[in-house]
């Protein structure tokens, strides 16, 4: 037994990463730049009405491998991190695999969730910038009460535009922000202008991510004395780059019980998780010391970016008022399924993911809904986590891969981040429980309707 690693690993408050660690910097091949809507690459004065000025230097910075973390970020991280570093034992007994299945438990703080990695470092850069509020979107929410949480820490306020639908199934999420003294208003809204003109196109739409981040800008644009800007809780470099503490710490954690992962998996919505649980595993790969570890990023069939996007500069949000990244895409346009209940509803994919994808240094698959709720509560019963359907989409895909060690009879390594937890996800598992949760896997005519919302650039 005490030959075991343990169930888990804590690591000292000491060990918390003191710098964050750009992948960019590795990167053979940089992502592409970001880009105005007339084609132009976007420069810090362009970006720097939206986001904080610090934020802006880390999103544009492709060359710089670490950037130190304020010490009052680090502070605040010490309320939650290091997060554990859990061995899946249950689980891989009840499998019967010869794999080691490890996860890096991020919801393991009070909002539930690993975005609370950016949102302490985008709160904590407003205040230091002494901005009024800023302003976000969320879909399930977990972003938006990360956020919620660091602004009554920093003194801020926030204005929180929730896509509708999750707005109506899930109301103690809203009460949660709200508790921690956020404005939260359902998008499409008509406090926008935005908002006003989806409604009038749409006056039953149950709302997007595009569209909320949309309204999210507008209201930020529109703080008096230049005192507002927006954040975005996925997506962007700067997000990857706070989200790297994920990776780092599992590195460190890893090699404590003297451990390589052999196979690395992360569910993808933005990427964040992802791009953070990767990083310097992907940097062993991109340096060549490590070239065999496979990465597997793991989105809903309902919503596949990665694995039926295009790759192509599109728009990050709905009214098409922001920049345009390249990056997988279904398109400004798409609406996912109100009926798709795990999360993961971007129309894009970040930009550091997508190149990834494309150059060949990450795979990526697309699974059904009912699928990774059977994952979940398998793992719910096993490992006593009541996993959110976002991060179930990994335990699916681990689950998987722990098969395919069984079948081959290899002791492979595998590590997952487990992103956050479910409780507010319940209408969902009832759903599921009830076995009236379904299906749903969008046509290639129904996806050419988003496709047809990419703008098409000469020569991009
Ligand atoms: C618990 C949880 N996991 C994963 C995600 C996916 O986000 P990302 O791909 O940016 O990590 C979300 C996003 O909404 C989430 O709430």
């Amino acid at each position: 037994m005490t030959e075991q690693a343990p169930y888990r690993l804590y690591l000292r408050e000491d060990q918390i990463p003191t710098q964050w660690y750009n992948l960019r910097a590795d990167m053979p091949e940089k992502p592409e730049p970001l880009r105005l809507p007339d084609g132009r690459v976007a420069e810090a004065a362009d970006l720097a009405p939206v986001f904080c000025d610090e934020l802006v230097r880390q999103e544009l910075d492709d060359a710089a491998p670490y950037f130190d973390i304020p010490d009052p970020v680090r502070e605040m991280y010490r309320i939650y991190r290091p997060s554990p570093l859990c061995r899946a034992y249950n689980l891989e007994r009840a499998l019967g695999t010869p794999a080691k299945i490890y996860y890096k438990f991020e919801g393991n703080n009070t909002s539930g969730s690993h975005k609370l990695n950016s949102a302490i470092a985008q709160a904590y850069y407003a205040k230091a910038q002494d901005l009024d509020g800023i302003t976000t979107e969320t879909g399930a929410g977990q972003w938006g009460t990360a956020l919620a949480e660091a602004s009554a820490h920093f003194g801020l306020n926030l204005d929180v535009f929730m896509v509708k639908c999750s707005y109506e199934q899930k109301p103690f999420r809203r009460n949660i922000m709200e508790t921690f003294g956020a404005n939260v208003t359902p998008s499409p809204s008509n406090t926008t202008e935005i908002g006003r003109k989806m409604l009038s196109e749409r006056p039953d739409s149950s709302g997007s991510l595009g569209t909320a981040i949309s309204e999210a800008v507008e209201r930020a644009l529109n703080i008096p004395q230049n005192k507002g800007r927006y954040t975005l809780g996925s997506v962007l470099n700067q997000v990857a780059l706070h989200q790297s503490v994920i990776g780092l710490e599992s590195y460190a954690a890893l090699r404590e019980l003297g451990e390589y992962p052999d196979v690395v998996v992360g569910c993808a919505g933005g990427g964040s998780n992802l791009a953070g649980l990767i990083a310097p595993f992907m940097r062993d790969k991109l340096r060549g010391s490590r070239p065999d570890t496979r990465f597997v990023a793991v989105e809903p069939a309902s919503c596949p970016s990665l694995t039926r996007g295009r790759f192509a500069y599109d728009f990050a949000d709905t009214g098409r008022t922001c920049p345009m990244a390249k990056m997988y895409t279904l398109g400004n346009g798409f609406l996912p399924s109100p009926d798709h209940a795990g999360g993961l509803r971007y129309h894009g994919m970040s930009p550091i993911v997508s190149k990834l994808k494309h150059d060949g240094f990450l795979d990526a698959v697309a699974v059904k809904q009912t699928d990774v709720f059977a994952a979940a509560v398998e793992f719910a019963r096993l490992e006593t986590i009541l996993p959110a359907p976002e991060s179930a989409h990994a335990i699916y895909q681990a689950m998987e891969e722990a098969r395919a060690c069984k079948e081959a009879n290899e002791e492979k390594t595998i590590l997952f981040c487990l992103t956050g937890t479910g409780y507010f996800d319940m209408k969902a598992y009832d759903a599921y429980n009830k076995g009236v949760l379904g299906d749903y896997e969008p046509t290639d005519e129904e996806l050419a309707v988003g496709f047809a919302s990419i703008p098409r650039i000469e020569g991009l």
